[in-house]
């Protein structure tokens, strides 16, 4: 009975052992299979940041407008982004290869050999110039240090440093010349010419003295125009504008200049000219450059015409001469500031060459343009032409009515004009 009993228990305790270890195993598994499964899945999640990290740090190289190449600490190629490809003709595999392509000439390579870790030089390919940056950079923790080397584009800022050293060039020449005139003569006038000229040759000086302060004043005048109209501060006052009366006005004004060179200048009106939107004294001053210049470049005895007439919703004005023409070659080139042909005998007859530049400038500003067409020796044909005041208001409207507000002055007193008088739904102005 007792033997029964003690092998009774003894089996309870052997089932229960093997339970529990079976219970424990189980655990063991389950606990294993757990733990593995999260850190398969920490793992999972590192790597995916990991890719979200290198996609976004590749969106942001790709949006660079600089061209950036990484290479590793082994100096092989890690990555660059597109516009290191635009920029540079081939992108070499290696540092040392970079360097041999593009370190030679500036001392980059030199200088990397002396040990330096931030190297910067200048690479001039077709007609650009790239500043080229190299820096010794960790990478990553877990790599050896590599370089990255960043590349731009300063061609443009280098030709606006070339524009503006020449225009500060230009200006100070083009106000020294009459300026040393003016000196010369009231130098001489003081010293001796007062007391030993006749009247007649005094006359002359005093002339000469007069005329040299108006070119500078003219030159003053004509820089602070520009200068304003660089900085946007040009207030356009702008009105609605008889333009046929305005060309006949100019040329009244200039009709004395045309007598003493001996030219006949007449004005035509051809049509029945719709009115413009526009500032007066800036289209003003454009018919009276375009027949200054004409007077200007014609021999005596010669012609000009000065056209006005309409076509389609354009009006236009038309400034014909017989002079000298101007060779097909400088046709764009005299709208730049400061061109000068000089076989026109432009230096002769005094000027500085920017004239033009200002009309093209002020025709931009009423939405108009101007054309050029010239046969050396047979005269010279300047056209200008603007959208007339219909035109401008049908413009307007439509994008009003689209929820646009015109931003240039012509548009917004057509916009003024359009909210007076008319039932249009329009969108708020915009808020400065
Ligand atoms: N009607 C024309 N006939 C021939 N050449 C012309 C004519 N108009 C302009 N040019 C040429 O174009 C150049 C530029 O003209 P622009 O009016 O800009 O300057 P400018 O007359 O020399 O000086 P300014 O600044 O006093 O006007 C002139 O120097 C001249 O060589
Ligand atoms: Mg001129």
């Amino acid at each position: 009975m007792m033997a029964a009993a003690t092998a009774h228990v003894g089996s309870i305790i052997a089932v229960t052992a093997v339970l529990t270890a079976a219970v424990m195993a189980l655990g063991f598994v389950l606990l294993y299979h757990v733990t593995v499964r999260r850190r398969i899945s920490r793992l999972l999640g590192i790597i995916s940041d990991i890719s979200a990290e290198g996609s976004e740090t590749r969106a942001v190289l790709a949006a660079l407008d600089i061209g950036v190449i990484a290479y590793g600490g082994n100096e092989r190629l890690l990555t660059m982004n597109a516009m290191a490809g635009n920029l540079l003709p081939e992108i070499p595999t290696t540092l040392s290869d970079f360097f041999s392509r593009y370190g030679e000439e500036n001392g980059m390579k030199a200088s990397m050999f002396l040990g330096s870790d931030a190297l910067s030089g200048m690479v001039y390919l077709k007609g650009r110039t790239l500043v080229v940056t190299v820096q010794k950079r960790a990478l990553d923790q877990a790599r050896l240090s590599g370089h990255i080397v960043m590349i731009r584009d300063v061609s443009a800022e280098e030709r606006e440093e070339t524009r503006r050293k020449e225009f500060v060039a230009n200006v100070s020449h083009e106000l020294k010349t009459p300026l040393t005139t003016i000196k010369t003569y009231s130098e001489s006038l003081l010293d001796w010419g007062i007391d030993e000229k006749d009247k007649d040759a005094l006359k002359k000086d005093v002339r000469r003295l007069y005329d040299d302060s108006i070119r500078m004043e003219q030159l003053i005048e004509d820089l602070l125009l520009l200068s304003s109209l660089d900085s946007r501060g040009l207030s356009l006052k702008v009105d609605t504008l008889d333009f046929a009366r305005l060309v006949r006005l100019a040329t009244e004004r200039v009709q004395l200049m045309a007598a003493e060179k001996g030219v006949e200048l007449t004005c035509v009106v051809v049509a029945h000219i719709p009115k413009v939107l526009g500032d007066r004294a800036s289209l003003e001053r454009i018919v009276i450059n375009l027949l200054t210049n004409a007077i200007k470049y014609t021999d005596p005895g010669g012609e000009i015409f000065a056209y006005v007439g309409t076509i389609v919703d354009d009006v236009y004005v038309k400034v014909k001469d017989t002079g000298q023409g101007i060779p097909p070659e400088y046709h764009e080139h005299v709208f730049k500031r400061f061109f000068r042909v000089d076989n026109t005998g432009s230096r002769r007859f005094g000027g500085t060459g920017l004239g033009l530049s200002i009309v093209r400038e002020l025709a931009d500003l009423h939405r108009g343009k101007i054309e050029l067409k010239s046969e050396p020796g047979r005269g010279s044909e300047f056209t200008l032409l603007i959208p007339g005041k219909r035109k401008v208001l049908r413009d307007t409207r439509i994008m009003l009515l689209e929820g646009n507000r015109p931003v240039d002055a012509v548009g917004r007193a057509a916009a003024d004009e359009i909210e007076e008088n008319e039932d249009i739904q329009l969108p708020a102005p915009l808020e400065k």
